[in-house]
């Protein structure tokens, strides 16, 4: 037996766009480290990554995570071109995966036109990226580990 009013409740509050909907992955690359990290984060929390440039739509969601890596100490501007277009009543809250060699500078670009926009940024992980031979190798499978635990952990919390 369906429980009708419950029905009724979810359409009606989702009629009003009050119905959020879990995680979101999306992510910005160029030498496919983001991918890597996005598709592993995804893969945990059931849901596909998406690269930016594939415009992805960002319905209401809880939590959308970010990925991207750092090049010349700014995001790469197809993402700061998505987090333009992102609607501030569909994504409330986004958390940020930045993979960079340096691991010491974050994603400050996105997370300014976030908080512009009134989108709250929860957290900031630095995942360790390398750059020619810096740190060659990097992200290795416990930089994508400690990506995917992070994810994890914030999810859980939601
Ligand atoms: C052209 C270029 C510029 C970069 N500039 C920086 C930088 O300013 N700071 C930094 O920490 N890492 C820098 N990096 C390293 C990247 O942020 C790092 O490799 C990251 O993992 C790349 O992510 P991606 O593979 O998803 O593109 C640079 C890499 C490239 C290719």
């Amino acid at each position: 037996m369906y429980d009708v009013s419950a029905l009724v409740y979810w359409y009606t509050q989702s009629e009003r766009g009050m119905v959020m909907k879990g995680v979101r992955v999306v992510y910005a690359t160029k030498t496919k480290h983001s991918k890597k990290i996005a598709e592993a984060i995804g893969k945990e929390l059931g849901t596909k990554a998406i690269n930016v440039t594939d415009n992805p739509s960002v319905e209401k969601i809880e939590l959308l995570f970010i990925v991207g890596g750092i090049y010349g100490g700014d995001s790469l501007p197809e993402l700061l071109g998505f987090v333009d277009r992102l609607d501030p009543d569909n994504v409330k809250r986004v958390a940020l995966v930045t993979s960079c060699a340096s691991k010491s500078q974050g994603q400050e670009n996105v997370r300014k036109r976030l908080e512009e926009k009134g989108i709250d940024v929860i957290d900031e992980r630095l995942i360790q990226g390398s750059f020619l031979l810096y740190k060659l190798g990097r992200p290795n499978k416990a930089d994508i580990q400690e990506a995917v635990d992070f994810a994890r952990t914030l999810q859980e919390r939601l």
